[in-house]
Order: C-alpha cells, then sequence, then structure tokens
C-alpha cells in the first residue's frame, strides 16, 4: 500500500509501543512492573464522574459547539484567572481533544512549510512529530552542559527569519525539571522582541514537589491577552488523573482561538459534551484530589531516587515536578534502547530510551503508578544493574538468574 511521504515520516509513539509490549507480556502472566506509561493511577473525581452520568441520562447527547462548551470555558476563564492571575474572556479560550490536539492545532494554525519550530531537549516525544506533520521544520536545541534545560544563547544562536514558536514544558517531561522562573522569564522577552510565538505547555503544572512555587508566564508580559506572544496550553489529563476523557485548551488571543475553531469546526466538529461537562466539574470542584495526588507522586519520587542512587554508575537529578525522573545510565550503557530492551528481558521492567526524548544515555521512569509497584520497580533495576546484587530473585511467579 501506497501511503503518503508525509505519513511515512511520521515515527511511531513509542510510549505506545512499549505499552503494547508490555500488555502482551502482561497478558502472559508476566509480572511487568510499568514505568513507561505517563498517566496518574488515581480515578477521576467524583464529581466529575457524577457531571458525566447525569448529562448521559438526560440523553441529550448532540454535537456541542466547536471550541467548547460555555460553561466549561467560563471555567477555564475562571481557573486562568486564579491560577495564572490574568483575566481573559472566553472569546480567548478553545477546548480540544487533550493537549496533544492542542498543541496539534496551534502547530496547524501557525506553521507554514518550512517554518521553524524551537524545542528543548530533553523533549516530549511527540513535538517534532507533530510539527513535522505540518511539514514544519523541528530545531532541537540540546543544553550543552547536560542538563534539563538551555542557556537563552542557546535558544537565541538558533534563532531565524523562519522561526515561529517554541515549546517550553515545565515542570518537564521526561526530567521532571523545573525551568527557573528567569529562564521562563528570558525567553518571554526574546519573543516579543522577534515576535516569535512561545506555546507554554503547562501540563504539569500542578504537579510541583516540595511546596515550590513558580510564577505564572504572564508575569513576565506587560502586553494583554490581545498582543502577547504567549499561548497556554492545558488540560485535565494529568492533574485530575483524566486522560482518557480527553479534554484540553489553549488561551491565546482571540485570532488564533477563531483559526483554530476554524480548523476544529472541518475536522472534529466538536468534543463529546459528556467529556466537557466531566471537565467543568473537575475544575471548578473540590481540589483536595490534586494535592492528594502530588502527596502520592512525591513519596514515590522519594522511592525512586533513593533506589536509583544506591546503584554505583548512575546519576539522577531529584525531579521537582511531574511524574517522571531521567536518570543518566551512560556509564553503564550508552545505548539506551538497548538498556530498556534488556530491563524488559531480565527484570520485567518497562522503561522508555532517553534517545526518544533527545538524549542519548538516559531511561525515563515514570514514577505515577501504586508505591508498592514503584519500590519492586526501582528494586529489579537495581538488581539488574548493580554488580553486587544477589544471584537470583523471584519475579512473580519466576525465578531470575542473573546470567550478565
Ligand atoms: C508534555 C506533555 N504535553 C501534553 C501531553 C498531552 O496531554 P493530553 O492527554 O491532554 O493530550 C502530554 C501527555 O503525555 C505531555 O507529557
Amino acid at each position: 500500500m501506497d501511503i503518503s511521504k508525509l505519513a511515512a515520516s511520521i515515527a511511531e509513539s513509542p510510549t505506545v509501543k512499549l505499552n503494547a509490549e508490555a500488555t502482551r507480556l502482561r497478558a502472559q502472566g508476566e509480572a511487568i512492573v510499568h514505568f513507561g506509561i505517563g498517566e496518574p493511577k488515581n480515578k477521576a473525581p467524583m464529581n466529575a464522574i457524577a457531571s458525566a452520568v447525569e448529562k448521559l441520562n438526560s440523553g441529550e447527547i448532540k454535537y456541542a459547539p466547536s471550541d467548547g462548551i460555555p460553561s466549561l470555558k467560563k471555567a477555564i476563564v475562571q481557573y486562568t484567572e486564579k491560577n495564572y492571575g490574568r483575566t481573559v474572556e472566553p472569546a480567548n479560550v478553545i477546548v480540544s481533544d487533550g493537549a496533544k490536539h492542542s498543541i496539534s492545532n496551534l502547530l496547524y494554525a501557525l506553521i507554514n512549510p518550512g517554518d521553524q519550530v524551537i524545542i528543548l531537549a530533553p523533549y516530549w516525544v511527540s513535538y517534532p512529530e507533530m510539527v513535522k506533520m505540518v511539514n514544519g521544520v523541528p530545531i532541537i536545541v540540546t543544553p550543552a552542559d547536560g542538563g534539563f534545560y538551555p542557556k537563552l544563547s542557546e535558544i537565541e544562536k538558533v534563532i531565524t527569519s523562519s522561526t515561529r514558536a517554541i515549546i517550553v514544558n515545565s515542570p518537564n517531561n521526561p526530567s521532571g525539571a523545573i525551568f527557573p522562573d528567569e529562564l521562563v522569564g528570558q525567553i518571554v522577552d526574546l519573543c516579543e522582541k522577534k515576535n516569535i510565538y512561545l506555546f507554554m505547555d503547562d501540563i504539569y503544572h500542578k504537579l510541583i514537589f516540595d511546596g515550590k512555587k513558580i510564577a505564572p508566564v504572564y508575569n513576565f508580559t506587560k502586553k494583554d491577552i490581545e498582543s502577547t506572544n504567549i499561548v497556554v496550553i492545558n488540560g485535565i489529563s494529568k492533574t485530575y488523573g483524566m486522560t482518557g476523557f480527553r479534554i484540553g485548551w489553549v488561551v491565546a488571543n482571540r485570532k488564533l482561538v477563531k483559526t483554530i475553531t476554524n480548523i476544529q469546526s472541518q475536522t472534529t466538529t466538536c468534543n463529546s459534551p459528556i467529556c466537557q461537562v466531566a471537565a467543568e466539574a473537575a475544575l471548578t470542584g473540590d481540589q483536595s484530589c490534586v494535592d492528594e495526588l502530588v502527596a502520592t507522586i512525591q513519596k514515590n519520587r522519594d522511592t525512586v531516587i533513593q533506589g536509583l542512587r544506591s546503584i554505583p554508575g548512575v546519576k539522577v537529578e531529584k525531579p521537582e515536578g511531574a511524574f517522571y525522573c531521567f536518570p543518566d545510565f551512560s556509564t553503564l550503557n550508552k545505548d539506551s534502547m538497548a538498556l530498556a530492551e534488556f530491563l524488559l528481558k531480565k527484570a520485567l521492567v518497562v522503561t522508555v530510551p532517553g534517545k526518544e526524548f533527545g538524549m542519548e544515555g538516559h531511561l525515563r521512569i515514570s514514577f505515577a503508578g501504586a508505591a508498592s509497584e514503584v519500590a519492586d520497580g526501582i528494586a529489579r533495576i537495581k538488581w539488574a544493574l548493580d554488580p553486587n546484587s544477589p544471584r537470583e530473585i523471584q519475579i512473580g511467579t519466576r525465578k531470575v538468574v542473573r546470567d550478565w
């Protein structure tokens, strides 16, 4: 079968692929620990479920407005005011099928063939592929110091007349690092000076550890929402553990929102009203579930860090947010794909190779699962990589012997 050149150039999502492999092994009865997937284990808030059920029971489940139902847009306006200190209008908000779809729409709306989008390594695996899907050119900036965010000068160096946007994700997937406020301020200035869009992917902005506070991105501009180059992307997937509801949004100037509304009206038509009422309930209801999630993943983070630091040769930075860490295993194995495959085969632990996030030698470990599973998975990684480990261990019903 002939497929388009564009489609042929798009890589399979590695996290989805690994998930499929883990599901297959689990189905065979293997005791897999899954550090690969990026979603919290907690259940959706009860009030969100109740709203969705009420909507379903009404039997009135029809097309909704392409930009989102008014009550959800109002909830997002209030959320923006509360969390970002910025008053916006419903006309500045567009609801999409998850933040991934929001980013894809933004690129569709802004990128001409050959336009460049700056992506900061380590980056979320989907950014380069999404840029390529609109015939844009991903320009990757990798910090020379081996850290998890670049210096301003490293970004400045790659800007050309074709640069259209920079994507910043903080707290970051895959590193869990938070960009310093000063750096975010510098990037805002740079974008405004050069007339480049700044896509702030804030999908993890509520998942921050140790009580750390970060300045909302709008603090760094004097411009109003209609003239600023800042675009905020957010959603309910991570904060409320509602990945399956597929609701995300963009806050931007009216013209961009209108453009994306046109795109959506000709592609998806609208989001499911059932998911939209659930999202509205999550945003406007009791927020204690978010604090509980943060407390759980912070504890998991500590377990992961302690375990990884006890393995000779592993370097690991303490994540400040999200639910990932991105240890450097390069002194043990520079080839992250080979290492991920080794850990899956020998220790039945799924990780994601750092190569996919633009940084070889690392593995991404997602610690959003149950505490016992996280502890078990880290112990298995230690067993597999630490030469001082006992010769054999029990994994599920299997006795595994170190023969390497
Ligand atoms: C950095 C980042 N942005 C966006 C998304 C997409 O989230 P959603 O489920 O809302 O599409 C993810 C999900 O993994 C992510 O890690």
